[in-house]
């Protein structure tokens, strides 16, 4: 079937949901400039992800917090949300999606401005405290983090971004409401996720499960591609979102 025709039968599919969430990974910040973890110039193929082991980083903080800063903080902040965020934005304002599970930690969800976000890995918008577990807005405290590593106003213990390293586990709240959706949603909407990053995968795995439709936007296949993906709409998520958008909006405006 031509990507057209499946962009059509996804337009409504979303249209005949009862709820829809979408579940993202960081492919869909690819288009911000955000570089991937893996694949083609994905991060770990620059960095060592031991530096994102939380025992590594607690030996060695300063080690870590240079690539913090280089590639969270100096870049990442100031990355602005793509066609596909902003499409994602665009659904929840028509009621047609209520939740975005995102593994992301970029923020730019909520930048294009969706109300409801569930950030799965942490976020780095906030920093806390390794001992006395104080939180703080990074922009609020940002002049501080001049110091190497930075640390705490309170108790002068050391800072760390507020999104999951390797060996830590998932915010309690963000694993139960993710799980919640994935038994409430009657369609996911998986988008820039190589679907090998776990407990995250099995979200959509669980949603499949229940017989929830799965349509996932990636360039490539992926490990969900041959397994639970029901229409898979292979392309660049700003791209593609913007054309599922079009759709929509058009068969929408013809049934108004
Ligand atoms: N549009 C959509 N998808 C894209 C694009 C694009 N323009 N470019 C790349 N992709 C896809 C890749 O094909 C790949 O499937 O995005 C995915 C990026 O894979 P990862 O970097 O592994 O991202 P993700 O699956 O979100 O990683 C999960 O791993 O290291 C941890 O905590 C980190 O949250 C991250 C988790």
């Amino acid at each position: 079937m031509t990507l057209r025709k499946l962009i059509e039968e996804a337009a409504a599919k979303i249209l005949s949901a009862e709820r829809v969430a979408a579940f993202t990974g960081a492919g869909i910040s690819v288009e911000s400039g955000i570089p991937p973890f893996r694949g083609k110039d994905g991060l770990w193929s620059k960095y060592d992800p031991v530096l994102f082991e939380i025992s590594h980083f607690r030996a060695q903080p300063i080690e870590t917090w240079r690539l913090l800063k280089e590639v969270f903080y100096n870049f990442m902040a100031k990355a602005e949300p793509n066609a596909a965020h902003r499409g994602l934005f665009q659904l929840e304002q028509m009621g047609l999606l209520k939740t975005v599970i995102t593994q992301n930690v970029d923020n730019l969800h909520q930048k294009a401005g969706n109300t409801d976000v569930v950030e799965f890995h942490g976020t780095s918008k906030r920093l806390v405290c390794l001992d006395c577990l104080s939180s703080y807005n990074y922009a609020d405290i940002e002049e501080h983090v001049t110091d190497m590593p930075p640390l705490c106003l309170a108790c002068r213990g050391i800072l760390k971004p507020d999104f999951v390293f390797f060996g830590e586990g998932i915010p309690p709240k963000a694993l139960q409401r993710s799980f919640m959706e994935a038994m409430l949603a009657d369609l996911f909407l998986v988008i820039g996720t190589t679907g090998e990053v776990y407990p995250a995968a099995l979200v959509p795995i669980q949603a499949k499960q229940k017989g929830t439709v799965i349509i996932e936007i990636n360039p490539e296949p992926t490990a969900f591609t041959g397994q639970i993906t029901d229409i898979f709409l292979q392309g660049k998520s700003a791209q593609i979102v913007s054309e599922l958008m079009d759709q929509i909006a058009m068969v929408r405006s013809k049934t108004r």
